[in-house]
């Protein structure tokens, strides 16, 4: 039988104790609601609890939204619609047909993920729409309301008179109730998604990425993000006065911002809306709700874990991606990664500058990559077999510096090359200025695109798609955002899109607030990238040049905190090999979970984030902390009941400090029981990692 745990089995309790489905671990309880309103009154729709509601109206011709939270406004008056640049447009003169509800409650497993088990429960109204003057139905806006988010999205039929339509503009906004606390990163800026959070009045946005984070004066917390980006733009989101945000879709070279063919849907515009900042992290199943199930049929072959490779060394210039005398990717280094990584456990071995075009300016060069060609340095075929050999994999690297003509022509050459060598996964690279992506156009004019309109939104699925009939997972770097593609797309597995741990290898650093901020923005879109288990933290020379603002258990920490079901262990092999007691955590630690529970955190500040383990009982707790310091009780109610535990503890020493003692770590145990309240005392810029072991079974299981 699977256990529950305490601390889940709560929500479950209120769950019940709400009156909403039953069952709903075995099977879809999908029934239709009472019929939706007269039509004289605007179509709404409540949560299953009544905790969010959805009103819509056309009264004017215009079609607008608001939303409610206990009846109080959260989303006030807000306008819908879409305007063609060639086509009659779906922004006014709209009168509604007629609407419906449903209700769906259901339960799916996830191949890997934060949790084993999503629960999906929502009511549904959608609303037809047609021309005032009477007529077919002309669009469709289907809302889907949980108790802790919403989502909508535009279903646009066919139009036989305009076959081919261009979204000139999206009309979406999000009109909030007052000058809220942002957390947020600017858009179409020349570092892609790659800054600091702002922390900032909503006023001082100019234009936002997804997902932006807000928190009212009442003190709810709000995530903005989009879902299914398929064959569209991405979203931003543009301040356009009086607290209103407006969807800004990133536009192609020519200013369109999206080119359709006959009927479409555009991704869905979702809404996290909860009273917690941690319960922002537990509402993010949204994302992944919103989205398709499966379309990959088997994919038994998709396996998560972690991987060690030839990377860090060259991000503090130890070694070099160019070949020449400095030339990290070597046969024998690569042995020596593959020797580490059989040593202790790790599945794969990446290797980044193996292949020919490195050499130079490989930012500018981006034609000269040759995803098929090895340097003559690196033996690829031998590296594979000795792997094998040693029970690991390879982990292949395609940097494109932006280059997608040339890296599109070999995509399939360059995928085949890989899986003959092994390889199931793929971390690839897209490193250019944002808006500087090359494209040659329709009449064979050099046009430069953003890296998230709809031109790379289908590039970066075409090379998903591809890869899969390679049985090849992808980790892309400078990605498109995370829109819960994982859920269809399961090779999708990892991504950056945030400023990742390199940057404390040779930037001002990502300072004491990033990691706790991460967890309630961009780690609410899905897994990141972000390499951490950096250990030589210390040294003086470490501290000038990378000035990493973290104590050794926070990047302990990170594995738990950050999740990603391919996680790094990123530093040098020497480095962990000197620390072997720390190091312990990294190699128990697994990647891939059967539940989480976000136990505490504010934004910025602090987060404390437990999960289970997917394949044991154990339990992994981690806690990020900024630079004050800070002592947290922390209660143990996610445990099994009635099973003692014991608690590894790896925490900040005493005199622990990111700036001045940042190694300084205390390796303990306690044990414990899911009653107990833990005393977790957080260094400035510290952390703790703990995994709990159980030590008594419980009778019956
Ligand atoms: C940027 C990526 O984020 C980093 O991980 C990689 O090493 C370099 N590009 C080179 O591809």
């Amino acid at each position: 039988m699977k256990s529950r745990s305490p601390y889940c089995r709560f929500a479950l309790i209120f769950w019940l104790a709400s009156g909403a489905g039953v069952a709903a671990e075995t099977n879809p309880a999908n029934s239709a609601l009472p019929a939706p309103p007269a039509p004289a009154a605007p179509p709404s729709v409540q949560s299953p609890s009544a905790v969010l509601g959805i009103t819509v109206d056309a009264d004017d011709g215009h079609l607008g939204y608001t939303v409610s939270r206990f009846a109080e406004p959260v989303i006030a008056h807000s306008r819908l619609g879409l305007v063609f640049a060639d086509a009659p447009s779906l922004s006014e003169d709209l009168s509604l047909i007629d609407s419906s509800a449903r209700s769906v409650d259901e339960t799916w497993t996830q191949v890997w993920g934060e949790k084993e088990k999503v629960r999906n429960h929502y009511n549904e109204l959608r609303v037809n729409l047609g021309r005032a003057g009477g007529g077919e139905r002309v669009l469709s806006v289907v809302f889907r309301v949980y108790d802790d988010g919403i989502g909508f999205r535009y279903e646009v039929p066919a139009d036989p008179a305009h076959p081919q339509r261009v979204i000139a503009n999206e009309l979406t906004e999000f009109a909030m109730t007052g000058d809220h606390s942002a957390w947020w990163t600017g858009a179409y800026l020349p570092n892609r998604y790659e800054y600091l959070y702002r922390h900032t009045p909503l006023s001082a946005i100019w234009k936002a990425e997804t997902p932006l984070t807000l928190r009212t004066d009442s003190g709810l917390y709000l995530s903005l993000h989009e879902a299914a980006l398929v064959d569209y733009a991405s979203m931003t989101l543009e301040n356009v006065g009086g607290n209103r945000l407006k969807a800004d879709l990133i536009p192609w070279s020519d200013g369109s911002k999206v080119k359709t063919s006959g009927a479409f849907v555009t991704p869905w515009r979702s809404m996290e809306i909860v009273d917690r900042a941690a319960a922002l992290i537990e509402a993010a199943d949204l994302t992944l709700n919103l989205n398709e199930p499966n379309k990959q049929g088997d994919v038994s072959w998709i396996e998560p874990g972690k991987y060690v490779g030839i990377w860090w060394e060259m991000h503090i210039r130890k070694s070099s991606w160019a070949s020449g005398p400095t030339h990290g990717a070597t046969t024998a280094n690569t042995k020596k990664y593959i020797d580490f990584a059989a040593k202790y456990g790790f599945k794969g071995v990446l290797v980044e500058g193996w292949n020919v075009g490195w050499d130079g300016d490989w930012i500018a060069n981006s034609e000269l990559f040759n995803f098929t060609l090895p340097y003559p340095d690196y033996d690829f075929a031998a590296l594979a077999a000795y792997a094998k050999g040693k029970g690991v994999r390879l982990i292949g690297h395609h940097e494109t510096s932006g280059g997608i003509a040339n890296y599109e022509q070999q995509l399939d050459a360059a995928m085949a090359t890989m899986a003959d060598h092994g390889v199931h996964v793929i971390k690839t690279g897209y490193v250019k200025q944002n808006g500087l992506i090359p494209r040659i156009d329709e009449s064979g004019k050099l046009v430069h695109e953003w890296q998230h309109g709809q031109f790379m939104v289908r590039h970066y699925q075409h090379v998903l798609e591809v890869a899969a009939n390679y049985q090849i997972a992808i980790n892309t770097h400078e990605p498109i955002k995370d829109t819960g593609l994982r859920r269809s797309y399961p090779n999708w597995m990892s991504r950056e899109g945030a400023r990742g741990q390199e940057y404390n290898a040779w930037s001002e650093g990502n300072g004491t607030a990033h990691t706790s901020t991460l967890p309630f923005t961009r780690l609410l879109s899905g897994p990141m990238d972000y390499t951490p288990g950096i250990f030589d933290l210390g040294s003086k020379e470490a501290l000038r040049k990378r000035n990493i603002a973290s104590t050794l258990a926070q990047q302990l920490a990170l594995y738990v905190v950050i999740y990603s079901p391919l996680q790094m262990a990123a530093d040098l092999p020497e480095n962990y090999e000197a620390k072997p007691a720390a190091f312990q955590f990294i190699r128990d630690v697994p990647a891939d979970w059967s539940q989480t529970c976000a136990l505490a955190g504010e934004i910025g500040e602090y987060v404390v984030i437990a999960r289970r383990d997917r394949h044991s009982r154990d339990w992994y707790l981690g806690a990020s902390n900024n630079q004050h310091g800070r002592l947290l009780n922390t209660p143990l109610g996610f445990l099994e009941s009635g099973v003692r535990y014991r608690a590894q503890i790896y925490r900040d020493g005493e005199n622990a400090h990111w700036k001045t003692n940042p190694e300084a770590i205390v390796i303990e145990t306690r044990d414990v029981i899911s009653s107990d309240v833990l005393p977790l005392r957080l260094a400035p810029g510290g952390g703790v990692a703990i995994r709990f072991v159980p030590l008594v079974r419980k009778r019956g299981l």
